[in-house]
Formats: structure tokens, sequence, C-alpha cells
């Protein structure tokens, strides 16, 4: 696989390096959010929550950041084809967009969400006036991150498995 431009992957397919990592790192995502979440509901752990959300959301980032790099200088098309030079199906990109589609929601949402409760819950923080907010919103932020991982691996998989 070493004529596609870029680093090759450690999953066994035909993604690169950053792609494997960043399907690692949303399945990390996810399951820390769903740990974090069971903290706050099942055992009232405010401190906590907070904790894991803003570190979640630093590490999330500088994910991002990294794989943005490596999908804008290297590109990704030629992998997914199996060709250098070659196109990606209608279905690999109808996937892509049903993904950034959520990718982009959760972008917006998540620092509202976190920039929203750190200025108006109480350091250290507990339930208030904030809390009719955060519960409504909160809880859409996390599907929306869940979906974006979910829309991610289908993506992953019908580009660089199929
Ligand atoms: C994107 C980031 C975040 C997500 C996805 C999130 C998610 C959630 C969820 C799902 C709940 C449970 C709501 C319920 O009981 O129905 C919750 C509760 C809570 N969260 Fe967050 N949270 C985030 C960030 C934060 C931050 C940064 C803080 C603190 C500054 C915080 C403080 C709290 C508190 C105090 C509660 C309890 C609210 C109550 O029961 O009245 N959260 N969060």
């Amino acid at each position: 696989m070493n004529q596609f431009p870029g680093v090759d992957g450690f999953l066994g397919t035909r993604a690169s390096w950053a792609m494997d990592t960043m399907v690692l790192v949303m399945a990390l995502v996810v399951a820390v959010l769903a740990w974090s979440v069971y903290q706050v509901r099942a055992k009232r752990k405010f401190g906590l929550h907070k904790g894991v959300q803003i570190l979640l959301a630093v590490g999330l980032l500088a994910a991002v950041v990294l794989f943005e790099l490596d999908v804008r200088f290297n590109g990704w098309e030629s992998r997914a084809a199996g060709v250098v030079g070659g196109t990606a199906s209608a279905a690999v990109w109808t996937a892509l967009a049903i993904h950034l589609a959520f990718a982009v929601f959760s972008v917006v949402l998540w620092p509202i969400v976190i920039i929203r409760a750190a200025r108006n819950f109480d350091a250290p923080p507990h339930p208030g006036a904030h809390s009719t907010w955060h519960r409504r919103w909160a809880p859409i932020a996390a599907i929306g991150m869940t979906l974006t991982a979910v829309t991610s691996w289908i993506f992953y998989g019908l580009a660089f498995v199929a």
C-alpha cells in the first residue's frame, strides 16, 4: 500500500495512520463520555464529570487538528478508490455527507455546552439554575457526538475496508 500519499495505517485496511488513529480516538471518546454521564447521573460526581468533559474536549480538539492536517495534505480519495488518482464511489460520498452533518453539529454544540456549563454552574459544580438548560442540551450534544462516531465508522468501512 506504499504508493498512497501519507503514512499507512495499522488496522490492516487502506486507511492512513491518522484515519486509523481517529477511529480509535472516537471509540475512546464515546466510552469516556458514557462513563462521565454515568458518573454525573448515577453517582452525582459533578466535579469529576466537569473535569472529564473538559479533558475530553481538549483531547478531541488535538486529535481533530492532526487528522485534518493529514486529510488536507495527503487526501483520502486514492486510498478509498484503492488506486492512486482514483475517485470514491457515490456510497462513500453519501456516507461522508451524513457523517459531516453530525460532525459539524457536534463541533458547534459541544463548545457551547461546555462554555455555558463552565460559566453558569458554580465552581465546584452542582445542580442549580443552569440545570434545566444543561439537562436539555447536554444529552443532545452527547447523542450527536455518539452519532458522529458511528457515522465515521460507517464511512471508514465503506471507504477503506469494502
Ligand atoms: C459537552 C460537554 C458536556 C456534556 C455532553 C455533558 C453531559 C451531561 C449529561 C448527559 C448530564 C445528565 C443530565 C440529566 O440528568 O439528564 C449532565 C449533568 C450535569 N453536568 Fe454535564 N456535560 C458536559 C459538560 C459539563 C461541564 C463542563 C460541567 C461543569 C462546568 C457540567 C456539569 C454538570 C452538572 C452540574 C450536571 C448535573 C445537572 C443536574 O442534575 O441538575 N457538565 N451533563
